[in-house]
């Protein structure tokens, strides 16, 4: 099969806001303890804090970590998670039906940050609590000192502010398994009134006002319109949260599911844009992505768990080749709508949902969702370029036309390089693709990496799965042509003029 992707110099989408490649950790399971912070492990720092993981977050790039929930934040009180380990209480966390110890909070948080060089999108409680706590909590991380919150951070051992810019607004408050779930006119005022308050504290943040939790959401659509309504002066960004499975082990199916997400993302962009124009706005509501993975493999599990342990195992999917695909073809995606899109967090980061595992009495992993991830994070930098992709198709019970290949282009800042993503989606078929040049001129191939070979199942547990070079590329007068292997995740870097 023939499939091509050519470069249009002169029609970008739009410049990449590297904050698309965050992730998120959540006081879930163990992606705190026993994830990120152990003390105690043989690999763990002063503070507890695992290096075997914080190198394999450094490795994946991310620069914007969302915390402290997720679901757990609706029922968080962040007075509960600073000051003396010894003197914090243990909570019942009602979200997952676990014991919060409470262990890890604010100030550690902040530290670890530091070591995976990355900035907070800090989350707070607008299901069992609201504006107060909000504007206490900022006042206490954002103010520089001389009123009570401020005095007892620095108290606490932090003496500079911490300067949290970008801010949740709650979290997925549509969903009615949240605590203190809303319908969207109560969370409208809500999420205005305390940006209202935070920005009295702190008139630099940015906020996130919550969009519907799916695009299966019988509100989606009417959500979004009513709290924008409600709210557009004081929000800067809409969330959106997206999760795909195979729970029909309809491969074929499952990986086109990429076309939904762009159907999720362009629909609120257009539902920002109408509110914009009904409301005679200069200004334009940003989207936030801030919750997307597959998950699904963990559920029967998760289902039978024992409740109120102490960090159990919960949602610990293992993930497996054609996973590595969806997610890459995600990337791809999410990278098309660069000029609205910009923040997402990949949910999550660390053995929860996460492309980083951890054995508790060992080391730390990589799983197969690990290498796509890494690439378009340490790759995926400048302005992406409008995608001209010529593929042929296939079926299936969800979709009628998906593109065997998926693809977009990237040029760097510098103007000298451009790096291509592709996906090959059909199962047994090798592209021969090709990369037009259009208006550049290439100049030499400097990388032509494949994922590939694997089976659709294969899992990483033994860290087996590596990216290859692919050979098969060489350059001629129209362009770049390679072979693209069936079910395969691919990265090319052409320097051009
Ligand atoms: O990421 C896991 C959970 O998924 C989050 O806590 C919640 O926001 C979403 O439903």
């Amino acid at each position: 099969m023939k499939s091509s992707i050519t470069l249009d110099k002169y029609a970008p989408v739009g410049q990449i806001d590297e904050r698309i490649y965050g992730s998120f950790i959540e006081h879930l399971g163990r992606a705190v303890y026993t994830g990120i912070y152990q003390p105690g492990h043989p690999s763990a720092d002063e503070n507890g804090f695992r290096q075997d993981v914080i190198d394999l977050i450094n490795q994946l790039n991310v620069p914007i970590i969302r915390y402290p929930g997720g679901n757990f934040v609706s029922g968080f009180n962040w007075e509960d998670s600073i000051g003396p380990k010894d003197a914090r209480p243990r909570r019942l966390d009602l979200a997952w039906q676990t014991i919060e110890t409470n262990q890890f909070g604010l100030h550690e948080f902040m530290q670890w940050l530091d070591k995976v060089h990355a900035a907070p999108m800090m989350a707070v409680n607008l299901g069992t609590r609201g504006i107060d706590a909000a504007r206490n909590l900022i006042e206490y991380t954002n103010f520089p000192k001389g009123s009570y919150y401020s005095d007892l951070r620095r108290q606490n051992g932090a003496e500079a502010p911490f300067n949290i810019k970008t801010w949740c607004l709650g979290n997925e408050m549509d969903g009615p398994w949240q605590i203190g779930h809303k319908d969207a006119v109560a969370y409208g005022k809500l999420a205005d009134e305390t940006a209202h308050a935070m920005r009295t504290v702190d008139d630099t943040i940015e906020t996130v006002a919550c969009g519907s939790s799916a695009l299966t959401m019988p509100t989606f659509g009417s959500w979004e319109s009513t709290v924008l309504d409600i709210a557009y002066d004081r929000v800067d960004y809409l969330s959106l949260h997206r999760y795909y499975g195979n729970q029909d082990n309809d491969t074929p199916n499952f990986l086109a599911q990429s076309l939904d997400l762009d159907d999720f993302i362009s629909g609120v962009v257009a539902i920002c844009d109408a509110i914009k124009a009904r409301k005679h706005s200069k200004k334009t509501i940003n989207l936030s992505l801030d919750e997307w993975n597959v998950w699904y493999h963990s559920n029967d599990h998760d289902a039978q768990d024992a409740k109120w342990q102490e960090h159990p195992h919960k949602l610990e999917d293992i993930y497996n080749f054609e996973d590595a695909l969806l997610v890459g073809s995600m990337l791809i995606t999410m990278l098309r709508h660069a000029d609205r899109l910009k923040m997402a967090c990949l949910a999550q980061l660390v053995n929860v949902i996460a492309p980083i595992m951890t054995d508790e009495n060992g080391g730390a992993w990589a799983q197969s969702i690990f290498y796509p991830f890494m690439q378009v994070s340490t790759l995926g930098k400048g302005t992406v370029l409008t995608p001209i992709v010529k593929s042929g198709t296939y079926g299936t019970k969800e979709f009628a036309a998906v593109p065997y290949v998926d693809s977009v282009a990237v040029l760097n800042d510098a103007g000298d390089t451009v790096t291509v993503f592709a996906v090959n989606k059909s199962l047994d078929t090798p592209q021969e693709f090709t990369i037009a040049a259009g208006d550049f001129q290439f100049d030499q191939v400097t990388l032509s990496s494949q994922f590939a070979g694997y089976g659709l199942k294969e899992t990483n547990e033994d860290g087996h799965m590596r990216l290859a070079d692919n050979t098969s590329h060489y350059l001629a007068d129209d362009g770049v042509h390679v072979t693209l292997a069936p079910a395969s995740w691919n990265v090319f870097q052409i320097k051009v003029q």
